[in-house]
């Protein structure tokens, strides 16, 4: 086994056990209808007419269940499974339809899971590059690769090399700080090109901590 895949391994395992923790504690039963991410909101006010949504990373299902109550056809994919089956749960207790898938994001058998579009795809990821590390960051754009064709859309919201030294309100847990420029070169060699692009404070403010974050809407070529 190569030295990396060691480091990986045991990034996963940490990172595993913080959000199936997380996750598990914020038991859904009796919760109210969960709020929107900002990005959320941003991204669905830009959607032309019903699409399939794929979130990476989907967590506690909060924009899922939004972009569904949209009308969108939406699959919810996160490695963590107390956040599947809390994501699975509020879409059952608010009558919302949507799908929820239980894999990592380099799982090969992730694309058959997701199944085949109905309408323009749009793969979506909030919070998500930066809670992964740089091998699956290329893993997660080849997914995206995958599941687009020529016109689709691909939206991510991150934290930047910037928000490093700033102020955080969850505990520690695994968290990179990631470098636009990369990111965006690495999509590009893709197929995907960008469409919107802005970086900055007060696009994430969630109490203390006012992220600074880039979102990008990239299109497919
Ligand atoms: C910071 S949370 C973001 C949750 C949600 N998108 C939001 O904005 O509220 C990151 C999520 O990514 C999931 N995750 C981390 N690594 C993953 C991986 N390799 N594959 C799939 N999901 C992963 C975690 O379980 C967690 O739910």
């Amino acid at each position: 086994m190569a030295e990396n895949d060691v480091v990986t391994r045991s990034v996963a395992e940490g990172r595993e056990e913080y959000w199936e923790h997380w996750y598990a504690r914020r038991s859904s039963a009796g919760q109210a209808r969960p709020v929107p991410s900002q990005f959320a909101a941003f991204v669905v006010g830009e959607l032309d007419g019903p699409h399939d949504i794929v979130e990476l990373g989907c967590g506690g299902g909060r924009d899922s269940l939004f972009f569904a109550s949209y009308g969108h056809r939406v699959v919810g994919v996160d490695a963590s499974a107390a956040a599947v089956s809390s994501c699975e749960q509020l879409a059952d207790g608010f009558g919302v339809d949507a799908r929820f898938v239980h894999a990592a994001v380099d799982d090969p058998g992730l694309p058959d899971r997701v199944g085949a579009p109905q309408h323009p795809r749009a793969v979506y990821a909030r919070f998500f590059v930066h809670a992964i590390t740089d091998e699956e960051e290329e893993r997660f754009l080849d997914l995206a690769a995958r599941l687009t064709t020529s016109g689709d859309l691909l939206a991510v919201e991150y934290r930047t090399i910037r928000d490093r030294s700033g102020e955080k309100e969850t505990g520690a847990h695994y968290r990179r700080f990631v470098l636009p420029a990369r990111f965006q070169s690495r999509a590009l060699e893709r197929g995907f090109d960008v469409e919107y692009d802005v970086e900055g404070f007060g696009f994430a403010k969630y109490r203390h901590d006012d992220a600074y974050v880039a979102r990008t809407i990239f299109r497919r070529r």
